[in-house]
């Protein structure tokens, strides 16, 4: 295989699929419901066209953006995802693999390695995401794990109130893996499969569905960090975003795993980045497979993009190795995206680079 290596993301799913079991595999790949918004995550970027530009000199093209302050070497981030698999190093894998790149890797709070582990693995600018519990004393604990540990942002996920119904996982009766940075905050017992899939009694159990704006003000009062809120798709929750001082606004449907029918993210960028109107970056996720539909993003006025089941791919398919390789690749291919569109930095990604669907009708 190492010969052989894969050459697109759709390969590492392949071998993704036949490394795992049923029940991981479709744990990974699965959305809500009808999974339309997950399927139009990536549609949607088909129906985006480039507008290159040519007779530019690109013999030099730099990839490098910042956010909150922070040099990143290209503008592709790994987003938080839950239960990293691949054994034995999991999370401390992905670290590894992101640190490599000089990439921002978000934990997530359903990481299958403990924050210190992540921590002492690898030396690297990293962001927690956090989940409000009804405890609110768990969240304030790894918030604070997180601050101690050296993390430079809190990402507040605000799309999951409930659990989305996943309806591959009920099928299969997934089983919650374990939470280590759970442990000794609260009691995960009695998990049983009377819903089909663990993780509805977990959610229903443990995350708040109260969860509101007092929220975001209850976390700022807790923690100086910066504080991003993942899970915005409208303009009007964007203004609320932006009134309530976060430092970042990130466009995401959770990959299609909660509200179906959700609009895929990158058909809602746009009108996200026109209501924060440059008051504070904003990141997109959901869909993401290619360098063209980074460019993409940047050109619809995203600071940077996350990418979440790629990387998982990868990890699945060859550990750290497989997960640095999709990073990689991402990389070279937005490299090879901005040269034939002709954008030698990313301020020259700009909006006349793309044609969406709205721009065909006008
Ligand atoms: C996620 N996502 C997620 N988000 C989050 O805030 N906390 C989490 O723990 C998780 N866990 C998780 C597990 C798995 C298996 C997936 C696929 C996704 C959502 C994630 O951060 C991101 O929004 C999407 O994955 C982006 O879509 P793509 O890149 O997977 O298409």
């Amino acid at each position: 295989m190492e010969n052989n290596l894969p050459v697109n993301i759709r390969e590492y799913q392949e071998l993704a699929k036949k490394a795992l079991s049923k029940m991981h595999y479709d744990y990974i790949n699965g959305g809500a419901e009808d999974e339309h918004t997950l399927r139009d995550n990536i549609a949607a970027y088909g129906r985006i066209l480039l507008r290159p530009r040519v007779l530019v000199d690109v013999s030099n093209i730099d990839m490098s953006t910042s956010l909150l302050g922070y040099n990143m070497p290209s503008p592709i981030i790994v987003a938080p995802t839950g239960s990293h698999n691949s054994k034995p190093r999991r999370e401390v894998a992905t670290a590894k693999a992101a640190a490599s790149c000089n990439s921002l890797m978000v934990l997530s709070f359903s990481s299958n390695c403990r924050i210190e582990e992540v921590a002492a693995s690898c030396d690297a600018i990293r962001f927690y995401q956090l989940y409000v519990f009804k405890k609110r004393a768990v969240s304030a604990t790894l918030v604070r794990r997180a601050e101690s540990n050296g993390f430079k942002a809190i990402v507040l996920t605000v799309d999951n109130p409930m659990l989305g119904r996943r309806e591959r996982d009920i099928r299969n009766k997934m089983v919650a893996p374990a939470k280590p940075n759970l442990e000794g905050l609260i009691s995960l017992e009695n998990l049983d499969t009377t819903d089909g899939s663990q993780l509805v009694k977990y959610v229903r159990d443990t995350m708040d569905p109260s969860l509101s704006w007092k929220d975001v003000e209850w976390l700022k009062s807790i923690t100086s960090l910066p504080i991003l809120l993942k899970g915005i798709l409208t303009a009007e929750d964007a203004r609320k975003a932006v009134e309530a001082g976060v430092a970042g606004v990130i466009v995401s449907n959770h990959g299609g795993r909660q509200l179906d029918y959700a609009p895929a993210t990158i058909s809602v960028l746009e009108e996200v980045v026109k209501a924060v109107a440059g008051a504070v970056p904003v990141l997109v996720d959901g869909g993401i497979r290619r360098g063209t539909d980074v460019l993409k993003a940047l050109a619809l006025g995203a600071r940077g993009v996350m990418v979440g089941r790629p990387v998982m791919y990868g990890l699945a398919a060859r550990g750290e190795a497989g997960a640095k390789h999709v990073i990689e690749m991402l990389n070279r291919e937005l490299e090879l995206a901005m040269a034939l569109c002709g954008c030698r930095s990313l301020a020259e990604i700009t909006r006349d680079r793309v044609q969406t669907e709205g721009d065909r009708i006008r």
